[in-house]
């Protein structure tokens, strides 16, 4: 049933936290249709709530702590947004919540978002739509990736094939071929791991004082170790065809402890391990890009936080001139979108489109059968 909304601009502030489990990303915007960033700030998890959220998202939570999570991140979120500084009140929220199960491939795909909605909706007085991902999987689809129409809308351009990479813990990319046609040839899906694998390395090797590669110096100082590379790229995952995505549960600690084995057995030094895992998401991405791409990009557009990571973005860059030597490799930044605004602006934009009954998903990206309605809309 089509509600009798007439299609307006609202502020809309979206809501993200992905799958590093470093904290939430709010982004205020002007969104209908296309979005504006009216403001962005970001809250990081304390370290035993992120404590909580990667046992459960490694499946070591039991049903009372899952609960209990799920409430108690929907009260961390409604504090989160209310530390927006701008006094513009939002009109609507899109609250995409923590993804600790995501398992689309099964016969019986399942996909879990943790955060209670009724928290922001009773703080802020206004609607908040989450459960993004639902519709798409019951339509048959991976419920992923959903950022895929932001990308379209603010990042293609006639003429050129464009790439959005994010590199959030997870990397995924999205393929705007516009080369020619009256509309972008899109494709998107996971790559593999960007930031999660070093994130959890840094973490292991400082007994939890450092929680990522500051400015890749570990990368900077270690030597690439080959043999461990050749055999990380054999990964089954990044020769399966789109439409994909992936998570914590193969590229998170099930991965870490067998490689972690290995590095002791070759003897590396964990600036070796950690620069052979940031090479590993940078030849990942390539290998994806070569197999999966109808052909290389022209232009490549990074965002997502591992863009604050030198020895990545180096790393990415020179196997991107490798693909294709005039292809330009920009960060979201220099295009007006902060590294850390375009994921929850896309859930701004997905909130907007489900409050006017306007589909979210692309079902080409996704696998869904049908364009549906993404998210649920808790009232205020
Ligand atoms: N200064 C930095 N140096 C290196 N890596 C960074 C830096 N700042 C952020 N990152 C990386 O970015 C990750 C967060 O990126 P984000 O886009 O929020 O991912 P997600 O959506 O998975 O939460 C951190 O976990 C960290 O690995
Ligand atoms: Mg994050």
């Amino acid at each position: 049933m089509k509600n009798d909304r007439t299609l307006s601009q609202l502020r809309v502030l979206g809501i993200m936290s992905g799958t590093s489990l470093d904290g939430v990303d709010c982004a205020l915007c002007r969104v209908g249709p296309g979005v504006q960033l009216l403001h962005l700030w970001s809250v990081s998890f304390r370290k035993p709530l992120h404590r909580r959220l990667q046992l459960a998202a490694r499946g070591e939570a039991n049903s009372w702590e899952l609960a209990q999570l799920h409430h108690d991140l929907g009260r961390f979120y409604a504090t989160a947004a209310q530390h927006d500084p701008t006094g513009h009140r939002a009109q609507l929220i899109g609250l995409h919540g923590q993804t600790v199960f995501h398992h689309p491939h099964r016969t019986r795909p399942a996909t879990l978002q943790l955060g209670e909605p009724a928290y922001l909706a009773e703080s802020l007085r206004v609607p908040v739509v989450s459960n993004f991902r639902v519709a798409d999987l019951a339509a048959g689809g991976q419920g992923a990736p959903l950022a895929t129409l932001f990308h379209q809308i603010h990042f293609a351009q006639r003429g050129e094939h464009v790439c959005v990479h994010n590199l959030g813990g997870i990397s995924n990319v999205t393929s705007l071929d516009w080369r020619r046609g009256a509309q972008p040839r899109v494709l998107a899906f996971d790559t593999g791991p960007a930031n999660v694998l070093l994130d959890l390395a840094m973490r292991h090797f400082t007994d939890g004082r450092e929680t990522c590669d500051q400015w890749g110096a570990f990368a900077f100082q270690g030597k690439v170790c080959e043999p461990l590379l050749k055999k990380w790229l054999r990964h089954p995952f990044l020769r399966q065809a789109p439409p994909k995505s992936s998570g914590r549960e193969l590229f998170g600690e099930k991965f870490l402890q067998p490689a972690l084995a290995e590095m002791q057995r070759l003897r590396l030094a964990p600036q070796d391990f950690v620069a052979t895992l940031t090479e590993f998401t940078a030849r990942s991405l390539a290998l994806n890009y070569r197999l999966h791409l109808p052909a290389p990009p022209d232009r490549v557009v990074l965002a997502g936080g591992g863009t604050a990571n030198p020895a990545l973005c180096n790393a990415i860059q020179r196997e991107m001139k490798v693909l294709n030597q005039h292809v330009t490799v920009t960060r979201s930044d220099e295009h007006g979108w902060p590294a850390k605004s375009i994921e929850p602006a896309a859930f701004a934009l997905l909130a907007w489109r489900r409050w006017f009954d306007l589909p979210g998903n692309l079902p080409a990206t996704t696998g869904a059968r049908r364009a549906v309605l993404c998210g649920q809309i808790t009232a205020a």
